[in-house]
C-alpha cells in the first residue's frame, strides 16, 4: 500500500468553552482519494480541516500529512508546509482584489520560491485550463462568483500541491457558477488529484467524491 496522504489519529480538538470540536478521529486518506466531509452545522467540519492544514492544532492526537507531522510544526514551518503541499479554497474565494488575476494565482509560486519563468509559465498553462485566460490582467472583484472561486482553485493548484482542501467551495455560488466548480473539481480528482473538501453540497458530493464521511458532534460517524 502506497503512503497515506492525510493520516489522523485519535484527533481531538478542545477550546476552553463548549463541548470538544472533535473527538477522537481517526482517519486516512490515500492518494487519489476524494473525500466529502458532510454533517450539520457545528459538527467540526471546518476544525478537521483547519488541523489538516495546519492552521490550528489539536488537543490531542496527530496529524500527518504527506509524512510530515504538521501538529508539531511551528508559524514559519506551518506556512512552508502549506506552500509545498497543500491548497486552499474557501467559500469566499479570499483573493487579493489589489492584484490581477494571474498575479493571484503566481503569489503562492513567488512565495515557494519558484524561479519567475517556471511560475508564470505555470500559473498561465493553469489559467487557460481553467478558461480564465481572458481574465488574466483583470482584478477579481471584476469577475464573476464561479470565476473567481476558478482563480482561487488555479490559486490553490500552482504549486502543484499532494492535496487539495476546500471548504464550502460552492458554498457562495448560483446554480449555474456551482455547477461549472462541481464540474472542475471533479475533472482534478478524475485527473489523480487528492481532495478533501467540506460541504452541504450533496450534489458536489456526489459528483466528486469517491468516498464520504459524516461527521456529528466532532465525531466521525460515518465513512462510506
Ligand atoms: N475559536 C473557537 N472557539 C470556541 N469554539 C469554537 C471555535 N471555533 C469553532 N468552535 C466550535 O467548534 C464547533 C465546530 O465548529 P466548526 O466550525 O468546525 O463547524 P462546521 O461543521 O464547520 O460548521 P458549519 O457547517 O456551520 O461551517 C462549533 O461548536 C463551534 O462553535
Ligand atoms: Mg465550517
Amino acid at each position: 500500500m502506497t503512503d497515506p496522504v492525510i493520516d489522523l489519529r485519535g484527533v481531538t480538538r478542545r477550546y476552553d468553552e463548549g463541548p470538544p470540536a472533535l473527538r477522537d478521529v481517526t482517519l486516512t486518506v490515500r492518494p487519489g482519494d476524494s473525500v466529502a466531509v458532510l454533517g450539520p452545522s457545528g459538527s467540526g467540519k471546518s476544525t478537521l480541516l483547519n488541523l489538516i492544514a495546519g492552521l490550528d492544532r489539536p488537543s490531542e492526537g496527530t496529524v500527518t500529512v504527506a509524512g510530515t507531522r504538521v501538529d508539531r510544526l511551528g508559524e514559519a514551518a506551518s506556512a512552508r508546509y502549506r506552500r509545498a503541499h497543500v491548497g486552499l479554497v474557501f467559500q469566499f474565494f479570499n483573493l487579493l482584489d489589489d492584484l490581477t488575476v494571474r498575479d493571484n494565482v503566481l503569489l503562492p509560486a513567488q512565495l515557494a520560491g519558484t524561479p519567475g519563468r517556471a511560475a508564470r509559465e505555470q500559473a498561465d498553462r493553469l489559467l487557460d485550463h481553467l478558461g480564465l485566460t481572458r481574465h488574466a490582467n483583470a482584478t477579481p472583484g471584476r469577475l464573476s462568483g464561479g470565476e473567481r472561486q476558478r482563480v482561487a482553485v488555479a490559486r490553490a493548484l500552482v504549486n502543484r500541491p499532494a492535496l487539495l482542501l476546500a471548504d464550502e467551495p460552492t458554498g457562495a455560488l448560483d446554480t449555474a457558477a456551482g455547477e461549472d466548480v462541481r464540474r472542475l473539481l471533479t475533472d482534478l480528482h478524475g485527473a489523480g488529484q487528492t481532495v478533501v473538501l467540506v460541504t452541504h453540497d450533496l450534489r458536489l458530493a456526489e459528483s466528486c467524491a469517491t468516498r464520504v464521511v459524516r461527521l456529528r458532534d466532532g465525531r466521525v460517524e460515518e465513512d462510506r
